[in-house]
């Protein structure tokens, strides 16, 4: 099942909150800032247990998985979404966002997932563009099993989801 919801995603009632982070997965602005703020520095603490190579512990298109900390969640999942000025391939690295969140929620018998609009703010992914991706994915075998929820954070943003749910038909 998936729900639209406008609202903060740390206030998401599911098993998985999905966090749109940097490569360093060690917090920003955002939905990561807000994220890292409301589950506390033990999610920091999880984070830096993550093994990096140059910097980098989650490439774009990846997902990483740790406790939730002060979060109501068991889990954060951790993407890199694709800066779509800069990338050769965002439709891609996206749908891969969206794949391997929803993949490692499977793995960890989470039955409820929540996503802000990955890639939607700082990184600049057009809203139309980026919602028929995500919906597209959540809405294919075998995540359509999993009750999943997008938190978000403002009107403009929910009516362009509205829109691209609608048309899924
Ligand atoms: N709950 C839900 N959605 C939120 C929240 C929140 N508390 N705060 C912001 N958002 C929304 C933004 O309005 C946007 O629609 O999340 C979407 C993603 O925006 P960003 O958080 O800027 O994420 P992104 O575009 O993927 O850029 C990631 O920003 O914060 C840094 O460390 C992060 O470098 C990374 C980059």
């Amino acid at each position: 099942m998936i729900q639209l919801i406008q609202g903060d995603i740390t206030k998401a009632h599911v098993d998985a909150i999905v966090n749109a982070a940097n490569s360093g997965l060690l917090g920003g602005g955002g939905v990561d800032g807000a994220i890292h703020k409301a589950a506390g520095s033990s999610l920091l603490e999880a984070c830096r247990q993550l093994p990096k190579r140059n910097g980098v512990r989650c490439e774009t298109g990846q997902a990483k998985i740790t406790h939730a900390g002060d979060l109501s969640a068991k889990f954060v999942i951790h993407t890199v979404g694709p800066i779509y000025s800069s990338c050769a391939n965002p439709v891609e690295l996206l749908r891969s966002c969206y794949i391997n969140s929803l993949n490692l929620a499977i793995e960890n018998d989470c039955q409820s997932i929540a996503f802000p609009a990955v890639s939607c703010g700082v990184y600049g992914y057009p809203l139309q563009e980026a919602a028929d991706i995500a919906l597209d994915v959540c809405n294919s075998t075998p995540f359509i099993v999993l009750d999943i929820q997008f938190y978000l954070y403002d009107k403009k943003t929910l009516l362009i989801w509205q829109q691209a749910f609608e048309a899924l038909g």
